[in-house]
């Protein structure tokens, strides 16, 4: 142990939403803040690690809505879900709060009243799209049009996914509510907003104090350069969340009280342990607050949280640790190819372990997706955890035993353990940095010493002549000695590897122990360490997760009702040429999120059509099927080329299916 003195830090991760099962990219965070936390707990600090459901918001309001029970009971469920997810992983939080708890009103009461004393709450009307059928106003994710500028049709209420223009939802060309299918009208209400911009001088300090990477830095200093904006933190019911004190009807925006949330969390277990919650949160505290997040919410906690807390007379973050988003074998998760893994699936065919140590290979302290890729994946963990960790343990402890179980009284070569012994603080330093990646690669390097040093010895061939039997003792000896120093390293990544490994040490791993080798020291019953990744299982999971998509853990309630569209004759119908197609072709289109580009032989003539389905279908699976194309649609001209027609699919958020007719049908042939 270093001669520092104990340090008081408190950590979280971001809070999950609590309107959908976790998969494996929340996993990453999480798995991240923890190794985070284990490590500073064996190092002898005092580090607490809160973490929560996120529970308010219109998305768990409606969510509950469709399955027909009441928000308080959905959340109560998918807190339970989490939690479960939370556990099997590993992920030793001390608590596990939520954001709709009785804390996290009075602290998200405090902080407002706070900032509406000082002057920072601005009041004013503004002018909204509204879903008159269903009496709620409508963020843009909820409003759907054609684009103003390229007239593509389905698109959200703030950007174009096939010309990627940006616009007001008001700008959309015939717009409807994604909720009702009702045209969204206009309609004014008061917002109150908080008065960012007070905070601009603070935040382009704060943001530069060492509090988050550079890079990070840099991107927000954009903002910060160009003038922030007052954030509206206020909606109206219907809305699940805190009412705001003094005015009826208003509602703390979810991302108000979100963050709020880890000082709740905090409260709640001060207030069951009797640890001081002041001391982590006063203006002056000097215990050290750590958040860790993914990239997609940076404004949130560098911009609007630190100056909510600085105006609140809180402390703030010491570190905002922003990570990257998990890529499944290099693309983005998709449902249809099965590498949109759940949490829960993953556990129900692999060990926890595997991912953990994946992820912690992966890595480093930037902000840059990590990929799981699935092949490399199981050679990996095969490789570096049971090829070489597992092994020196396997191979050692068995002649330790045949020989009385009990290591030497020496160390058969003293500069190899030191060499194992004094990567200790550069790996602790790895670890402090968050550079797990460079931690696995020092430990996975002492573990191929340790390996060469057992192979040359040869202590199996030794051990055929019992003159040679003190001989053996001492080479194994030195093996687990290797093997305890490389187990206390790998602890915070691997708590239940390890945990199986104290027991047939006979010794509990703080970080401390990499520093004198066991002695004379009683070895219990080897205990098998690891499993091999079964690549099988990889399958199954993969499979599994590729099935129908199930929207969530859940069971789901009555469909939200789509209204038919008005009716039409005959005639009418009878104008709308659907023909038999045939994919020729399938290509990922440069710069468009959502589109594939298709060529499609529809009897003798080929069209070429961009499809909004890319999320839902790789383009070789598509290659040689049959679909249903709206063969005499104006052609569309678009920025990545000419559209001749339109391919017909169902889909919702949850998938895309495409259309097709049974096998037989003929490229050409006119359906009726
Ligand atoms: N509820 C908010 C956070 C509030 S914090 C006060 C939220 N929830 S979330 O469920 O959408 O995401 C939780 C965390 O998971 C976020 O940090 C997010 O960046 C992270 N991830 C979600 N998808 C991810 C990947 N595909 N890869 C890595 N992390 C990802 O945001
Ligand atoms: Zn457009």
């Amino acid at each position: 142990m270093t001669a520092t003195a104990a340090r008081k830090i408190l950590v979280t991760n971001a809070l999950p939403y609590a309107n959908a099962a976790l998969h494996l990219g929340h996993i990453l965070e999480y798995t991240q803040s923890d190794i985070f936390v284990r490590f500073q707990k064996m190092r002898g600090h005092e580090c607490y690690y809160m973490s929560a459901d996120d529970a308010h918001g219109t998305a768990i309001m409606l969510r509950a809505d469709e399955r027909g029970v009441s928000p308080e009971q959905h959340i109560a469920e998918m807190k339970a879900i989490h939690q479960a997810d939370f556990v099997d992983f590993h992920i030793g939080v001390d608590n596990y709060h939520s954001t709709h708890s009785e804390e996290n009103r009075e602290f998200a009461e405090l902080i407002y009243q706070r900032l509406h004393a000082a002057g920072y709450i601005a009041e004013r009307e503004i002018t909204q799209a509204y879903d008159p059928d269903k009496g709620l106003f409508l963020a843009d994710r909820y409003i759907k049009g054609s684009c103003p500028k390229c007239r593509a049709p389905g698109q959200y209420g703030d950007n174009c996914e096939v010309c990627s223009a940006t616009y007001a939802a008001t700008d959309l060309i015939d717009p409807v509510s994604v909720l009702s299918g009702a045209v969204p009208v206009e309609k004014a209400s008061t917002h109150f907003f908080f008065k960012l911009p007070a905070f601009a001088d603070f935040l382009k300090q704060w943001t530069r104090s060492g509090t988050i990477a550079d890079e990070v830095a840099n991107k927000l200093a954009e903002w910060l350069d160009s003038g922030l904006q007052e954030w509206d933190i206020s909606r109206d019911a219907p809305y699940f969340g805190f009412e705001i004190p003094n005015a009826p009807g208003k509602y703390f925006y979810v991302w108000l009280d979100a963050p709020i949330g880890y000082m709740a969390a905090f409260k709640n277990f001060c207030d069951r342990t009797g640890v001081d919650f002041e001391e982590y949160w006063r203006a002056d505290s000097q215990a050290e607050l750590h958040h860790f997040i993914g990239k997609d919410i940076v404004n949130f906690h560098a911009l609007f949280w630190p100056a909510m807390l600085d105006a609140s007379g809180f402390r703030t973050p010491t570190k905002v640790a922003v990570h990257g988003f998990v890529t499944v074998d290099g693309q983005k998760m998709s449902k249809s190819r099965g590498t949109f893994i759940n949490a829960r699936s993953y556990l129900d065919h692999l060990d926890p372990e595997y991912l953990r140590y994946y992820y912690a290979a992966k890595l480093t302290a930037r902000v840059e997706d990590v990929d799981l890729n699935l092949e490399d994946f199981v050679q990996k963990v095969n490789s570096d955890l049971v090829g070489k960790v597992v092994n020196i343990a396997s191979r050692c402890a068995k002649f330790i035993h045949l020989h009385g179980g009990q290591l030497s009284a020496n160390l058969a070569e003293p500069e190899l353990w030191q060499r194992a012994s004094g990567a200790a603080e550069r790996i602790a330093d790895h670890y402090e940095t968050l550079n797990y990646s460079k931690a696995m690669r020092e430990i996975m390097a002492l573990a191929d010493q340790a390996n060469e040093y057992i192979a040359a010895r040869e202590p199996w061939k030794l051990n055929k002549d019992p003159a040679n039997a003190a001989a053996v003792v001492d080479i194994c000896s030195m093996g687990i000695n290797l093997f305890r120093v490389i187990a206390t390293y790998l602890k915070p990544v691997l708590p239940q590897m390890v945990a199986r490994a104290e027991q047939f040490l006979g010794d509990t791993l703080n970080w401390q122990s990499a520093s004198a080798p066991l002695h004379n020291h009683r070895i219990a019953e080897f205990v098998p360490l690891m499993q091999r990744v079964d690549p099988a299982a990889v399958a199954a999971m993969v499979a599994a997760n590729a099935a129908p998509a199930e929207p969530a853990a859940l069971p789901s309630g009555p469909l939200a009702d789509q209204p038919l569209a008005a009716e039409i004759g005959f005639d009418e119908f009878m104008k709308v040429d659907l023909r038999v197609a045939k994919i020729v072709a399938a290509q990922a289109v440069e710069g468009a999120d959502k589109l594939l580009q298709l060529t499609l032989d529809i009897g003798g003539e080929q069209r070429n059509v961009f499809s909004g389905i890319k999320s839902s279908y790789a383009p070789e699976q598509l290659v040689g099927r049959l679909t249903v194309l709206v063969a005499n649609l104006a052609p569309r001209k678009m920025r990545f080329g000419l559209s001749e027609g339109m391919v017909l699919a169902a889909g919702d958020d949850h998938g895309i299916y495409l259309l097709a007719p049974d096998s037989g049908a003929e490229p050409g042939q006119r359906i009726t």
